[in-house]
């Protein structure tokens, strides 16, 4: 049982260390519109992690400063997450909506703040929805932040098991060495939560009937729900939808089981079947991808 260090955690938490990076050589080599359109949702993601966060500071998780003093380091590691995506794609040459902001590798920060408003106001009434549907979970289940930790396990591993299917597929040495820095991050967030889902769900009968409940039946690929369905679908098909995705997604729901109270789950393995069912009922992906290109200036 690995049992993560969390003095250690908070000692060495720090922005990103993006020195070496290779800003001015990114336009250089080509970027594929799918790996484009894939790094545009990332960092859409990895931007709203804050919006995540406010619902859970409003639940019960707020009592345990552990828990807290993780999410502090956390909020702001991602931050500089969806930066490192957001100044990637500017140098790629791709201006995002609503607005088109150029952005460089040394642009002011944040980025992007048309497009960030842009989406929290998309988001807006399904947001307070889901805000108010997690304070009352979290008022009438006395261990939500089994569950919390639980869903913020499978987030991190989908988050990192995608950034290494990224890495597999990009031929863009840039973005991959990008990403080989964001990764370290994400492990030790991964390590985190997985550690505090083991502990809560392994002392209450009740922490794993409910939290095995609600993420059979509630939770959704990370990020679903911020953008449109058929980013998230876009994202899955491309990054796990082939042989090697099946195996990456398999790798997932076998750690997973692993948790108190998940053997025999297939979490992962159910929402790559939806999302392929609904890419292939749909249209190709190649039209799909089609109005993200022209957002290539
Ligand atoms: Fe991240
Ligand atoms: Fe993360």
């Amino acid at each position: 049982m690995d049992e993560f260090d969390l003095d250690k955690y908070l000692r060495v938490s720090k922005k990103v260390d993006l020195s070496g990076v290779a800003w001015g050589r990114i336009a250089e080599h080509a970027l594929a519109v799918d790996e484009a359109r894939c790094l545009a949702y990332m960092m859409d993601i990895e931007s709203h992690t804050i919006i995540f966060l406010r619902d859970l500071l409003a639940t019960r998780a707020a009592f345990d400063p552990d828990v807290t003093a993780f999410l502090s380091c956390w909020v702001y590691e991602e931050l500089w997450h969806g930066e490192a995506f957001s100044r990637f794609l500017g140098e790629a040459g791709y201006d995002l909506g609503p607005d088109r902001e150029r952005v460089w590798g040394d642009a002011p920060y944040p980025s992007r703040r048309m497009r960030n408003t842009w989406i929290r106001r998309k988001v807006g009434a399904k947001g307070y929805v889901s805000h108010v549907a997690t304070l009352g979970a979290a008022a009438v289940f006395k261990d939500f932040v089994a569950l919390h930790m639980t869903w913020g396990c499978l987030n991190e591993l989908n988050t990192l098991s995608a950034y290494h299917r990224l890495i597999a597929k990009s031929s863009h040495p840039v973005l991959v060495q990008l990403l080989e820095r964001i990764i370290k991050d994400e492990r030790r967030h991964f390590a985190f939560y997985r550690s505090q889902a083991r502990r809560r769900l392994a002392r209450s009968t009740q922490a794993r009937t409910v939290t095995r409940w609600a993420m059979e039946h509630l939770w959704a690929p990370v990020g679903t729900g911020v953008r449109p369905q058929e980013e998230t679908d876009h994202v899955i098909a491309f990054l796990f939808g082939d042989e090697d995705g099946l195996t990456a997604t398999r790798e997932m729901d076998d750690t997973m089981r692993e948790l108190p109270g998940f053997a025999g789950s297939t979490l992962c393995l159910d929402a790559r079947r939806a999302t392929l069912a609904r890419v292939h009922g749909h249209a190709s992906r190649a039209r799909l991808a089609t109005p993200f290109a022209a957002y290539r200036s």
